[in-house]
This record gives C-alpha cells, sequence and structure tokens, in this order.
C-alpha cells in the first residue's frame, strides 16, 4: 500500500454504513452489519498480500496455482469495539493468528490507559491488522501500535470504520509507516471525543451496553 488512507468507497460498504449509523439500528442489525462490512473491508486491507504459486493438479493437468505466500497475518483487536470486526474478518482469513490490545479512553484526558496486551509470536515476520472501528483522536490507535511496534511487528496495517480527520493527522504523525483503512472520514470531533457526524458509541451500539 502507497497510500497513507484508504477511504472504500464501495457501495455496499457506503449503503451498510449509513444502516449502522442510523440510531434507529438494534443492537443485533448493527452487529450483523459490523460483520460483513468487516469482510469487505479485510479485502481492501489484503489486496497486496505476498503471493507464490504452487503445483497442484487439476481434473485436467498440473498447474502452478497462486496461493498466499509467507507467514500466517496476525489480526490484532484493539478492545473492546475491535471485536466487532475481528469475526468476520476471521471467517476470511480462518488461519489468521490472534492478539489483542486492551486500552480505555480516560474520558477526561482522552489519553489511552493500557490493561491487556497478548499477541502471536514472531509478530516481525507477519503482516499485522490493527484493528478498531473508531479511529477518534487517534492517540489509543497511535498507542496500540506502539506497543505493537515493540512486541516486534514492522509491517502494520490499520483497519477501522470510520475516521475523523483528527485522528488520521495523529496516526500520520506518530507511525506515517502504517496505512490506514476506512470506510468513511467524518466532519470532526466533539468535545467528548466522539466523531462527528460518526454512529455513537461502537461498542455499546455493538454490545448493547447503553
Ligand atoms: N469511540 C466511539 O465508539 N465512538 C466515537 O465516536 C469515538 C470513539
Amino acid at each position: 500500500m502507497t497510500e497513507h488512507v484508504t477511504h472504500v468507497t464501495h457501495p455496499l460498504v457506503q449503503h451498510k454504513l449509513t444502516l449502522m449509523r442510523d440510531q434507529k439500528t438494534s443492537t443485533a442489525v448493527f452487529r450483523q452489519l459490523l460483520r460483513e462490512i468487516s469482510q469487505l473491508l479485510a479485502y481492501e486491507v489484503t489486496r497486496q498480500l505476498p503471493m507464490t504459486t504452487k503445483r497442484i493438479d487439476t481434473p485436467l493437468e498440473p498447474m502452478d496455482a497462486p496461493t498466499l505466500d509467507g507467514k500466517k497475518l496476525a489480526l490484532v483487536s484493539i478492545l473492546r469495539a475491535g471485536n466487532g470486526l475481528l469475526d468476520g474478518i476471521l471467517e476470511l482469513i480462518p488461519s489468521a493468528r490472534v492478539g489483542f490490545v486492551g486500552l480505555y479512553r480516560d474520558e477526561e484526558t482522552l489519553k489511552p490507559v493500557q490493561y491487556y496486551f497478548k499477541v502471536p509470536t514472531e509478530l516481525k515476520d507477519r503482516l499485522v491488522i490493527a484493528v478498531d472501528p473508531m479511529l477518534a483522536t487517534g492517540n489509543s490507535s497511535a498507542a496500540a501500535v506502539d506497543l505493537l511496534k515493540q512486541a516486534g511487528a514492522t509491517n502494520i496495517r490499520f483497519l477501522c470504520l470510520l475516521a475523523a480527520p483528527e485522528g488520521i493527522a495523529r496516526m500520520k504523525e506518530a507511525h506515517p509507516d502504517v496505512p490506514i483503512v476506512t470506510a468513511a472520514i467524518d466532519s470532526h470531533l466533539n468535545e467528548k471525543g466522539y466523531i462527528v457526524p460518526g454512529l455513537g458509541d461502537a461498542g455499546d451500539r455493538m454490545f448493547g451496553t447503553k
């Protein structure tokens, strides 16, 4: 990936996102849409995975057929909302390894506080896709990527559903080497750090905690 931000404008992604933004959308439907969108975004974020060929026999003749190369990729969910993107992507890439980074946002300072970190071994040899639906201030995303780099990751991509310009700028400044894939770039953050127009609190909407 060469662009720092890839905005996925595919009609299916945009249609599903509109349904997700609507406050009348139920928790069950929100979760299902997130699963579907995660697969479409995963398609985009994995577009340039390295390939090789392997010799197989079709019923007609042998062929050198394309197959994924390299070590299994690592999906890293930034808790808790990242988990909403995880299941759909794992359906598409079932052999992916999975990690979790637990960061919560201090509501006063909007700064990330770490409470959990568990990632696959040999991160340095894997493509690492960090997932979090909301790139808001970018503070927790940048902190999560810091932790992944400390754990050895060198090839990281960041997948989100919505990004605020402030979050994109923060990530670009902290991690210019980490491409971002998003379904939307919204207007701004409000005084509480929510993306506007956004979709509200992604975790609450997918888990029904509000
Ligand atoms: N996290 C959310 O869930 N929503 C926002 O708008 C910002 C951060």
